[in-house]
């Protein structure tokens, strides 16, 4: 069975590898990619969605630009992460040949999902996604899962309990979390489990393409500033064990919890709040991913890239 897709990102050099699993995958059917303010400003982040679908040679799914600042708070982007392009790494000249969709983000959400049920994979701020529950309640049947890079079950990577996609939008999170739609969180605890390690280098460069070049050079850029920052010897890629959730539910195992986003505290806005051991007595809201299987993931991974040529 192929399931429907529709990518909400916020390229950054994981996002851009998202896509690439997403488009080349034959599990699932990539229908359109949106843009989120995040990693950096909206309009980067889009230009960098259309450069990554340009590489592949991908012209057939619609790029439309989303939010470009939270539901209410001020935008924090992470160029000191993703760059001053938010795809630092191999330099670029011109545009892109994927054209920007003339549709927003939120028009191109509500086109798609009226006339189809699809399942919505977010790897940034969920600001979009809030906005099309709280404006279109009714499309929220059509939503078969929303499954979310983001949050985390142990501690943070830009405040101490809060990741940054869950940070940067914690009214939206909020808001996705308590809709009532399924939904998944791949959060840091089992993103961190998807190193990008020598081993992950060296495949991609046997593979030989130009495209799989690119990937090793963001993938190179990635490690200086995960080193430089938080002293990781090789970067999680966070972003696509999202993607490979709906391509094999098999290779990250979840349990279902309890989940709540602080949006109040003082020192912790964005945390994700997991009740794994039942404390709350609330009941489960959520799968929460736990483990990955790294052998399946980075196989899917590299054959992706491989297939895209
Ligand atoms: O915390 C990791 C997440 O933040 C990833 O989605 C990365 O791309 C950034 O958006
Ligand atoms: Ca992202």
């Amino acid at each position: 069975m192929v399931t429907p897709l529709i990518l909400d990102c916020d390229p950054g050099h994981d996002d851009a590898l998202a896509i690439l699993l997403a488009v080349a995958d034959p599990a699932v059917d990539l229908l359109a990619v949106t843009t989120v303010a995040g990693n950096q400003t909206v309009d980067k982040c889009t230009v960098n969605a259309r450069r990554v679908l340009s590489l592949a040679g991908v012209s057939e799914v619609p790029v439309a630009r989303g939010a470009d600042r939270p539901l209410v708070r001020r935008l924090r982007i992470a160029d000191d992460v993703h760059g001053t392009t938010g795809l630092d790494g191999p330099a670029f000249t011109g545009e892109p040949s994927v054209p920007e969709s003339p549709h927003s983000a939120h028009e191109l959400l509500v086109d798609v999902l009226r006339s189809r049920p699809a399942t919505i994979v977010a790897t940034g701020a969920l600001t979009n996604v809030a906005r099309l529950l709280a404006e279109e309640p009714s499309l929220a049947r059509n939503i078969t899962e929303i499954v979310w890079m983001g949050g985390s079950t142990d501690r943070g990577n830009i405040a101490p309990l809060a990741e940054a996609n869950a940070c940067v939008d914690p009214e939206a999170a909020d808001l996705v979390v308590r809709s009532g739609v399924p939904f998944t969180m791949c959060g840091l605890n089992v993103t961190h489990q998807a190193l990008v390690t020598d081993d992950v280098l060296a495949r991609l460069e046997r593979i030989g393409t130009p495209l799989a070049r690119v990937c090793g050079e963001w993938m190179t850029f990635f490690a200086s500033t995960y080193r430089d920052l938080f002293g990781f010897e090789a970067p999680p890629l966070h972003d696509p064990v999202a993607v490979a959730r709906v391509i094999d539910p098999a290779i990250v195992h979840c349990v279902e919890a309890n989940l709540v986003i602080e949006t109040k505290g003082e020192w912790t806005a964005g945390a994700t709040v997991v009740d794994l051991d039942g404390y709350t007595g609330r009941p489960p809201n959520a799968r929460i991913a736990l483990t990955l299987d790294r052998e399946a993931f980075w196989n899917r991974v590299v054959t992706a890239i491989t297939a895209l040529g």
